[in-house]
């Protein structure tokens, strides 16, 4: 039985997670804050896909939701093989427009929670000498972007240096850093997507489907298109003035879509 342990499972690319890994016959642990639609898809998959989803309402805003989620990957009778680190959310406005109480949060949820869990998960699969970790990043991490980008800076290079760290345990850790993404992220941070161009956007289930592919490729780092692998490489040759000016605003105007 391989079990998979989805966090913020309930939208966007997490349910995109759940919905693929169910259908590659993934038992499933899905987490969030919403009960209700963490019981509400769980039926669903269970009924579409025949594997069990348990449900495990957790908020890593909080100590005692990372220390809940923590303490399941450490079950040792029904181990995870799979964590895939997704939950995360955009804060409404630039640098000192932004309450530092929700920055604080953010950092909890992006970095602290993936810390925690990442350890948790990993500590179990190298006494097993296997298993793997998604840690969802985003390009942002390569652009200056705020606290946002900052904290997926760093998911990104924590996950790099602990799957070298880690090479030859059986255990692999893959920072999966995709461009914009259809999801419900930018409705609930009250941004704007009109400036986005449309060749911008991807598809959750696609970027899925890439980051697996490159995680049994046993890369540390998965950029899912070949669209932003192209604009990460032209930004390398754009002055950082000019790139800073560009990264702040794009996608990052705030009221009705
Ligand atoms: N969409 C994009 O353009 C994009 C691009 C690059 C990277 N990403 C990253 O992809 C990840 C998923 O984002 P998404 O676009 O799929 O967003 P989304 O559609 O808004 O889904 C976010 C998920 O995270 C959960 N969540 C939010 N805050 C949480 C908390 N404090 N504790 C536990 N769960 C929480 C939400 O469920 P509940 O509200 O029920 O808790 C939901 O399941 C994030 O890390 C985001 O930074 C997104």
């Amino acid at each position: 039985m391989t079990t998979a342990l989805i966090t913020g499972a309930t939208a966007g690319i997490g349910a995109a997670f759940a919905r693929r890994l169910a259908g590659r016959g993934y038992h499933l642990v899905l987490t969030a804050r919403n009960t209700e639609r963490l019981w509400r898809q769980a039926t669903e998959l269970h009924d579409r896909h025949g594997v069990e989803a348990d449900v495990l309402t957790a908020d890593l805003a909080t100590d005692e939701g990372i220390a809940a989620v923590e303490e399941r990957l450490g079950e040792t009778a029904h181990p995870v093989d799979l964590l895939v680190n997704n939950a995360g959310f955009g804060n409404k406005g630039r640098y000192l427009e932004v309450p530092v109480a929700d920055e604080l949060t953010m950092l909890k949820v992006h970095c602290e929670a993936v810390l925690r869990l990442t350890t948790a998960a990993t500590a179990a699969m190298r006494e097993r000498g296997r298993g793997g970790v998604v840690n969802v990043a985003s390009v942002a991490a390569f652009f200056p972007r705020g606290t946002y980008g900052a904290s997926k800076a760093w998911v990104t290079q924590f996950t790099q240096g602990a799957a070298r760290d880690l090479a030859g345990t059986g255990v692999r850790l893959m920072a999966l850093c995709p461009g914009f993404v259809r999801t419900e992220f930018h409705e609930r941070a009250g941004m704007s997507t009109k400036d986005i161009p449309r060749w911008m956007w991807l598809d959750a289930d696609k970027v899925v489907e890439t980051a697996l592919d490159d995680l049994a490729r046993g890369r540390a780092l998965s950029i899912p298109d070949p669209r932003y692998k192209a604009l990460l490489g032209a930004s390398r040759l754009v002055p950082r003035g000019v790139l800073a000016r560009a990264s702040s605003s794009t996608g990052r105007k705030y009221g009705p879509k």
